[in-house]
């Protein structure tokens, strides 16, 4: 048993320890010959000594069949092999090392390294999945140009670069070992092509298994988009003749920014009006603009080392968020982009799991692709954009490709340029990468006299290893209001840099504030207000964000009133809620997210914080019921709102009528808590796309419809993604009594494939994301449950399993009780020898 926190293990990693390869590699000529049980990987690697010291080249499961050195066997005083590193003694200044190694693509189950999904080989290599290919130095600051040869039968044969023959690849730009990738298999594609702001003509492929070609048209349609967005808005064009996307099964992550070569799990390639709700399309445009928008910030600039992850993902998340606005309007997407940020990085800095964005030791590197790194690391990037001024922010990345084009930088160099082109010193600024937590901004405001003043106090929680924290620089937009709801003072920023600061202003009455504009720093607001306030922006404020979360306050506030004191929901409240749900100068978009109430997750932290122990079960009957309550109240008003809201005519997946539809299915489920499901069927049994019928549904499961999962499954059995939806919701919908039964059934399916992750993640992710008040049931099953199915998949897929314990990251929010059966599940799963992954995983949560 594993008893050491991750500070102790002997496997941690420290940044402090950074030191650059002794001898690098700057070319890998690599040929595989395919075959499932026995895949022969010879590779030839140009080595050039850089520095003193032993060459250690890192492998990991590999059948090691040949060393040479400048084609001569190497003598066993030469070079020791070991189960995971190959060191080399006294190695010349330049020289050629040989390997031959044999690998078994067809039992790797970890979806790590090279292995097969439905007959097709595929790599990840990101992070350190290479090694499980052959040996080489694996990490990201050893960057070599890369020939490749594949061997094998099968149609189909890709990797990085340009194709010089069938199956023959040559990529010239210079790469880490984590962007190597190889397909082979028989594939489809589906092909386009774009011409470079620079005249260069680029082929476009999807490759999909063949059938699924009719659904591919979405993502190359966004894949040609974020080409021209990433020349038209940073400069920056692509830098091959070929960009192939392979859609593949069985994948750990969402997608992989390979270079020239993307592989992306299948439901984020995949969509038809039919099988695809407005949610998969909206991932599939973003996901694809991420993994493109990498190919400068990420590959052509890549990270040091892993500590610097933030530099590639905090930066292509901001960018693709960028884009995601553009595309889709920007008022919309800030207001969802802040809920996820909410839900899963606030949710994370308030637990055991804090780390800062970007940490300073790791166990296992897998563990920290955290929404930390990536949601709170692109929040950082919008502060500094903020701060600077959109001019020094275009200057200052300008410089940043000038500059470190080719190579792989640290956070220290992303900053630098950002301070030359902004002559200002970023020092305290800085914090934000190094201390964990969500800063806490309290703002009081007194008026007297004709003065109005705001008081401004920031502090910043204790998280594990870092108990004491400095101030922030916290860019705080705002505007002013006059009691009417006109905007008397428009945006502006002011920055607070110290523990407390205050603003005055020259005012004949008191006016609103509107605070966070744009939720301009990733800080919680601690702000007791009049209602009236609250109901004055959400009634008139200019910005959208604070117009939307003056509402969300409100709710949040009824909820937790009604939770903790059996308050009645209010008729002021219920009418606010209405008039918005009902104002036809809103966008649909817009008023859907205003209708939706915070989650039952949401709730419980926030319960938490103000000092009182969450019931999950109680929250959940209260959020039912306070549905009910905006039911009641908007009640007949419902069937010609969903009409006025209707998207007749062929099915379009942009921003316009996705905003219609999400609207529609909010006011569908306020409908069905009225009429038991009469208007949910009708939906059901006519809807001719997947955002609908999907709607419909939920509502028809939420209401205990005894056919509806049965006619579905008789639909759509053949069809794996949708089936995937159809597990999840099946368990997201169950009350919360019955969640771990209907878990417990649909795992004994024969179609519920464990090492399938996508279908791992519908029934186990169902209860814990999807279902709460199920996974916390009093009697800890559903913790047992969960326990039970991690302890399955970590022996094969330790990547997954780990991530998916976090579901546990909350436990110290709830009861003594609970505490003691989630200590038990913790405690089971140290004690079954776990994976490194799992292991790391369950000592911060224990330890905390
Ligand atoms: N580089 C990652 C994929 C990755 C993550 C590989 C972890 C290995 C380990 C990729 O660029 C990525 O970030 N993908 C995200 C989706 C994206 C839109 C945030 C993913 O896979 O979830
Ligand atoms: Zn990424």
């Amino acid at each position: 048993m594993r008893d050491a926190t991750p500070e102790q293990t002997p496997e941690t990693v420290h940044l402090a320890d950074y030191a650059p390869v002794p001898v690098t590699v700057t070319h890998l000529d690599v040929s595989f010959q395919l075959d499932p049980k026995a895949t022969r990987v010879s590779s030839r690697l140009t080595c050039k000594r850089q520095g003193p010291g032993e060459m250690v080249l890192n492998g990991e499961g590999l059948k090691t069949l040949s060393v040479t050195l400048d084609g001569v066997p190497l003598d066993a005083d030469r070079h020791t092999l070991g189960d995971r590193t190959l060191t080399l003694h006294g190695a010349p200044d330049e020289f050629l090392l040989e390997t031959v190694v044999e690998i078994a693509p067809a039992d790797n189950k970890a979806l790590s390294g090279l292995y097969m999904s439905n007959g097709m080989y595929c790599t990840q290599c990101e992070a350190e999945g290479f090694r499980r290919i052959t040996w080489m130095l694996d990490r990201p600051d050893v960057m070599a140009t890369y020939d490749v040869a594949i061997d094998s039968d099968l149609p189909v044969l890709l990797s990085n670069g340009n194709e010089r023959a069938a199956g023959v690849w040559h990529d010239p730009w210079p790469k880490p070992t984590y962007l190597f990738a190889l397909v082979a298999g028989d594939l489809v594609a589906t092909s386009d092509s774009f011409t470079t702001m620079e005249g260069k003509d680029v082929a476009l492929n999807v490759w999909v298994r063949p059938g699924d070609e009719d659904r591919t048209a979405y993502a190359l349609d966004a894949l040609k988009r974020s080409m021209a967005w990433d020349e038209e808005v940073y400069g920056r064009a692509y830098d091959l003749s070929v960009f192939n996307i392979v859609a593949v099964d069985d994948f750990n992550m969402g997608a992989m920014e390979n270079k020239g070569l993307n592989v992306f799990n299948s439901r984020y390639v995949l969509a038809s009006p039919e099988t695809a709700t407005d949610a998969d399309y909206a991932n599939i445009e973003r996901i694809v603009a991420h993994e493109y928008f990498h190919n400068w910030t990420g590959n052509r600039i890549t990270c040091r080392d892993w500590f610097q992850l933030c530099l590639k993902e905090g930066l292509t998340v901001f960018r693709d968020e960028q884009f995601s606005q553009d595309q889709r309007g920007y008022a919309v997407q800030r207001i969802g982009d802040v809920m996820n940020l909410r839900a899963r990085q606030f949710r994370e800095d308030a637990g055991p799991l804090a780390h800062p964005v970007r940490p300073e030791s790791f166990v296992e590197i897998n563990n920290f692709y955290t929404a930390t790194v990536y949601e709170k690391g692109a929040e950082v990037i919008g502060m500094l954009r903020t701060l600077i001024g959109a001019e020094a922010w275009d200057q200052g990345i300008a410089l940043y490709f000038e500059r470190h084009d080719g190579e792989a930088c640290t956070i220290e160099d992303w900053l630098a340029v950002f301070e030359e082109a902004a002559e200002r010193d970023l020092t305290q600024f800085k914090l934000w990468y190094s201390q964990a937590g969500t800063p806490r901004v309290r703002v009081t405001e007194h008026f007297s006299d004709g003065l109005y003043r705001i008081d401004l106090a920031q502090s910043v929680p204790p998280t594990p290893g870092q108990p004491d924290k400095q101030p922030m620089v916290i860019p705080l937009a705002f505007g002013l209001l006059d009691r009417e709801g006109n905007e008397s003072r428009p945006t502006e920023v002011r920055e607070l840099t110290t523990a407390g600061d205050s603003l005055t202003f020259d005012l004949a009455e008191k006016p609103v504030l509107s605070i966070l504009r744009g939720f301009s720093a990733p800080v919680i607001l601690e702000f007791d207000r009049p209602d009236a306030d609250r109901l004055t922006l959400l009634a008139h404020d200019t910005d959208a964000f604070c117009r939307w979360e003056a509402g969300r306050v409100l709710a949040k506030d009824r909820l937790m009133r009604a939770i903790s004191e059996d308050a009645e929901f209010d008729a002021g409240w219920l009418d606010a809620v209405a008039t918005l749900a009902q104002d036809d100068n809103a966008e649909p978009a817009f008023r859907a997210l205003a209708l939706a109430l915070p989650s039952e997750d949401d709730l419980a932290q926030s319960l938490h914080e103000a000092g009182i122990v969450p019931d999950p079960e109680r929250i959940h009957l209260t959020r039912r019921a306070a549905q009910m309550a905006v039911a009641e109240r908007l009640a007949n008003a419902l069937p010609d709102l969903r009409a006025a809201n209707a998207t007749p005519g062929a099915y379009s997946p942009a921003a316009e009528d996705a905003g219609k539809r999400a609207l529609s299915a909010g006011l569908l489920k306020l409908q069905t808590m009225r009429d038991g499901g009469a208007a949910a069927r009708r939906v059901y049994d006519t809807a001719d796309n997947m955002t609908d019928r999907m709607a419909a549904f939920a509502c028809l499961l939420d209401v205990g419809d005894p056919d509806v999962a049965a006619q579905f499954e008789a639909d759509w059995s053949h069809d794996r993604l949708v089936m995937d939806k159809w597990f999840m919701a099946q368990v997201a919908h169950a009350t919360p009594v019955d969640a771990v039964g209907v878990a417990e059934r649909l795992t004994k399916r024969a179609d519920f494939d464990p090492s399938n992750p996508n279908r791992f993640r519908a029934v186990i992710g169902g209860l814990t994301a999807g279902n709460p008040a199920g996974f916390h049931r009093a009697d800890g099953s559903g913790y047992a449950f969960v326990t039970d199915w991690l302890l399955r998949l970590d022996p094969s897929n330790p990547q997954t399993a780990a991530r998916m314990s976090t579901a546990f990251d909350s436990w110290r929010r709830y009861d003594a009780d609970r505490q003691a059966l989630v200590r038990e599940q913790l405690d089971r799963m140290a004690a079954a020898d776990p994976s490194r992954d799992l292991a790391e995983m369950v000592a911060r949560m224990r330890a905390a």
